[in-house]
């Protein structure tokens, strides 16, 4: 792997963390498959496009992407052994001979110049160690006039619906918080517009947009499920039956017929390299 750089965060994209999205990818792309028309609206990838996807996990977008730039090509950058191992395990050659990953820190790998004419993310870009060097590296392999699409999350509002469901499911377990440590840092880090402006502005990316966009994700077939899924995100002593009732009663409000449904923004940026 190029620029193997040990950080707690690495290391739990390539342990623990990492190995529950690579089993649980199809729940976890259901999660965020609401937001996907809006990742590549803002995209917007033509067929000859060269794509590089960056924290790409188990490669559904980097997939989809592959459909839409069926005479071009597309890469999938991860840090993630375990991931990469299941997105190349989901990708039919033959289908999709011009797309493929490469095992590697995207702050750190070492990009072709001008290689790429679009670059997305769907929520791989907020654990950089810097951003600011991580997106001056991509910069260099985004062509002049290229065009980056990127999901990050929005901070939860206290009252939002999945902040709030959340966070009583880990008080109920005696958990401090849904996300654990430097991770749940890292995905807050850039939940801020003037944040996201300032570290793409700084790596020499122009015209930033940041708009907002609210769905349902979701969390499971229905509250039990959800609630053993949520479990299993964190794993540590065995929570007792009566509390898992007690989870299961905080989710019932959200049960639909689409499974259990809970409200959470994400920011769409976009921006351009001059
Ligand atoms: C929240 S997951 C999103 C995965 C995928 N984009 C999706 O939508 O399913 C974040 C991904 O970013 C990757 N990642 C974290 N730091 C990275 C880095 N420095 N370079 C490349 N990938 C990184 C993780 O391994 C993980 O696969």
């Amino acid at each position: 792997m190029t620029g193997s750089g040990s950080t707690a965060v690495a290391d739990a994209w390539n342990g623990p963390v990492g190995a529950h999205w690579a089993e649980h990818h199809t729940r976890y792309d259901a999660m965020l498959a609401e937001f996907d028309d809006a990742l590549f609206a803002a995209a917007s990838i033509g067929e000859r496009d060269r794509v590089l996807d960056v924290g790409c996990g188990s490669g559904l977008t980097t997939r989809l992407a592959g459909h839409r730039a069926a005479r071009g090509q597309v890469t999938g950058v991860d840090i993630s052994a375990p991931l990469l191992d299941r997105a190349r395990s989901l990708t039919d050659g033959r289908e999709l001979p011009h797309v493929g990953y490469v095992l590697a820190d995207a702050r750190l790998h070492p990009f072709p110049a001008g290689a790429y004419d679009v670059v997305i993310s769907r929520g791989g870009v907020m654990f950089f160690a810097d951003h600011v060097a991580a997106f001056t590296n991509i910069a260099r392999g985004v062509r002049a006039g290229g065009r980056l699409a990127l999901l990050c999350p929005q901070p939860g509002l206290p009252d939002g619906e999945e902040r709030a469901a959340l966070g009583r499911l880990a008080a109920l377990a005696g958990q401090d918080r849904p996300v654990q440590g430097e991770l749940a840092a890292a995905m807050a880090s850039l939940s801020e517009p003037s944040r996201i402006r300032e570290v793409l502005a700084g790596a020499g990316f122009a015209d930033v947009d940041v708009n907002g966009e609210t769905r349902r994700s979701c969390w499971g077939r229905d509250a039990p499920d959800a609630v053993g899924f949520y479990l299993s995100r964190t794993p540590g002593p065995t929570v007792p039956d009566a509390t898992r009732r007690e989870m299961a009663a905080v989710l019932r409000p959200y049960e639909s017929g689409r499974g259990v449904l809970l409200g959470a923004g994400v920011w769409i940026v976009t921006a351009r390299r001059p």
